[in-house]
């Protein structure tokens, strides 16, 4: 099947790079790999198999580098590839290789091989090049753009790490078509978060088109990658470290806004011992959300139930049962967005209007859960 030319999204900003979306995309890696001599590939030991795809077009000779390095870095996948242990595997192996300033660290894998990879990145020699190749959906349109990067120690999830931008991210559709449905339906769940924070475009796509054709090789599913990409490149150039907006002017919350329904999320995902996908928590965290907006904020019910058809439509779940209100609630309320014992949460005062909400009542909170979570069911939007 022949699949339209790549499309270059520019992130600008004092560290800027390009996010090339299409199909086959290698041979871009040697462009924002340049002159490095060295190249170690951090990947998880099940897509070692797709590390031949991208040495190839790496070990090309140049006049510039007639022979360049190329090191292998395969360890665990999933959260267990964001530890201490992994980190300093890596740093070792960069140590024995002489890694200096000017070589460059790529990452092969989803958000978790992207967090680590790119604090490896950061971390050594005060920060190398790191270049992105994410292979996942959730990967593509939220982890590897952005330069959050970190890894979780005994204290929690993500709370040491680096704002590290890339020098460049692939999002090669390909490498999509060996994912599994339900991932990809998960990826779904961030895509259609950037239609209700930003984008309406998005939401127009999925309410229109077949749920069924959303796979790698449509140019549905594309546009939905390029769309939500944008988002994220939009709102990380408005606002890289997260220093925010203002709840008292009802100000754009800058890249808070991207924790749409994410407060929830986290607790439902820490709940569920991370056995739920992140895109299906965050799913069920935007309903939430929405119901909560509902009662606090003052959005339509037709908002309301417009969120349920959209996430629902791709597959995703939109109620929840399993942990207690009490024992969420707890959880949120150590979430690191919480400020002091206030509870914070990003709702929509409109499609495309993102706006912190500051301290909701508990009656609040709990309605909202409560229509969540189906135990509710005369609540009259
Ligand atoms: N995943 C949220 C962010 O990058 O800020």
């Amino acid at each position: 099947m022949s699949h339209a030319p790549e499309s270059v999204l520019h992130v600008g900003g004092a560290s800027p790079y390009d996010v090339v979306i299409g199909h086959h995309l290698a041979g871009h890696l040697p462009g924002m790999v340049g002159d490095a001599v060295r190249v170690a590939i951090i990947c998880p030991d099940s897509l070692e198999h797709l590390v031949e795809e991208i040495v190839g077009p790496l070990a090309e000779p140049t006049p510039a580098v007639p022979e360049r390095d190329i090191t292998v870095l395969a360890g665990p996948d999933g959260e267990e590839a964001k530890s201490a242990e992994v980190a300093n595997a890596c740093w070792e192996a960069l140590g024995e290789e002489g890694f200096t300033r000017s070589d460059v660290v790529v990452t092969l894998g989803g958000g978790a091989t992207t967090d680590l990879g790119g604090f490896v990145a950061a971390s050594w020699l005060r920060g190398v090049k790191v270049v992105h190749v994410p292979t996942t959906l959730l990967a593509m349109v939220d982890a590897a753009v952005g330069g959050k990067t970190g890894i979780n120690t005994a204290a929690g999830k993500n709370l040491v790490g680096a704002f590290h931008e890339p020098a460049g991210v692939l999002c090669d559709l390909a490498l999509l078509e060996t994912l599994p449905t339900e991932e990809l339906i998960a990826g779904l769940g961030e895509v259609v978060k950037c239609g209700f924070i930003a984008d309406p475009e998005i939401l127009r796509l999925v309410e229109e088109n077949d749920p069924a054709d959303l796979v790698p090789a449509s140019p549905v599913l594309r546009e939905l990658v390029e769309r939500a990409v944008q988002v994220k490149i939009d709102v990380v150039v408005a606002d890289l470290k997260e220093a925010g907006g203002s709840e008292l002017t009802g100000a754009h919350p800058g890249r808070e806004a991207l924790n749409y329904g994410h407060t929830l999320a986290h607790a439902i995902e820490r709940a569920e011992g991370y056995e739920i996908r992140h895109g299906e928590a965050v799913s069920i965290g935007c309903v939430f959300v929405a119901e909560l907006a509902h009662r606090a904020a003052g959005l339509p019910a037709e908002l309301v139930e417009r969120h349920r058809t959209a996430f629902g439509r791709v597959g995703l779940p939109i109620s929840y049962e399993g942990a207690d209100f009490e024992d969420l609630l707890a959880t949120m309320r150590v979430d690191k967005k919480s400020r002091g014992n206030q509870l914070r949460f990003i709702v929509l005062a409109d499609v495309g209007r993102p706006i912190v909400l500051a301290g909701p009542s508990e009656e609040h909170l709990r309605a909202a859960f409560e229509a969540v979570t189906g135990s509710d069911a005369d609540v009259d939007l």
